[in-house]
């Protein structure tokens, strides 16, 4: 294994934070869907003041209420999230010959609308950068079961590294509550993870943690091609 891939396990978030700051400093970045998970390891970023940058991608369709978290955390920490918009000529031309909600129609429409709001916008956010923060735990589903706290990511040519991996649920929210972080008012409200609105919805008691997310599939498509 490569050398910046080792001694990672057994750490805790800020001590991993520490680690990519020593080896990365400002070449590596912490994506941040502003979910409970993520603003966790933004209040590690922020206020331990680290070279870490922060970036979301605004897909155009997000809950007001995410919108809400985002400013929240600007002003409590005092610091910059960068924001990166899909291109406007995919979005014009995806909407134009398509309307607002062809996602609903078929696997295919729903990829091509993430890889025009998402996936493009992320690998714009991820170029000169050779560390990727994201906020992954395994217990969000099978695939993500058979993740490392530290990976290669081949096709980006980068790491990756998920501080969370291990994290329960429960764990998330007591560092949440304990140290006061912004967080999204939907998760009170039944919705746990939680992406573009017409896309998730809340989930009912039971089930699973990613059934309010493109509910209308097969579970083993959910994935939007940010970390396939
Ligand atoms: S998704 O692929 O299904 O949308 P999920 O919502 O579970 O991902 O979030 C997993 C991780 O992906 C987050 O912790 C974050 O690092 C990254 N991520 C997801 N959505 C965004 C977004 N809109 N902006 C930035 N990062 C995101
Ligand atoms: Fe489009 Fe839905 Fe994917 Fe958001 S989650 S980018 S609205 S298909």
């Amino acid at each position: 294994m490569a050398e910046e891939l080792q001694g990672f396990e057994g750490l805790g978030v800020q001590e991993i934070l520490q680690k990519v700051t020593e080896q990365f400093g400002n070449r590596a970045a912490f994506s941040t869907s502003l979910s409970w998970e993520d603003q966790v390891i933004t209040h590690y970023i922020f206020a331990n003041d680290l070279p870490i940058r922060v970036f979301t991608l605004d897909t155009g369709r997000l809950f007001p209420e995410t919108y809400s978290v985002f400013n929240r955390t600007i002003e409590r920490y005092g610091k910059k999230i960068e924001v990166f918009f899909p291109k406007h000529e995919g979005v014009e031309k995806l909407v134009t010959e398509k309307g607002m909600s062809s996602f609903y129609e078929s696997l295919e429409n729903r990829k091509e609308c993430c890889f025009i709001r998402k996936v493009e916008p992320l690998n714009r956010a991820l170029e000169n950068v050779d560390c990727w923060i994201t906020g992954l735990r395994a217990e969000h589903s099978e695939n993500r079961k058979g993740l490392e706290i530290v990976e290669r990511d081949e096709q980006r040519g980068l790491i990756k590294v998920n501080p969370l991996l291990h994290w329960s649920l429960e764990e998330v929210k007591d560092v949440i509550k304990k140290f006061n972080i912004p967080y999204n008012s939907l998760h009170d409200k039944g919705f746990v993870s939680i992406g573009c609105q017409p896309c998730t919805r809340a989930v009912k008691e039971g089930e699973d943690f990613r059934a309010g997310r493109w509910w209308w599939e097969n579970s083993d498509k959910k994935e939007c091609g940010l970390h396939s």
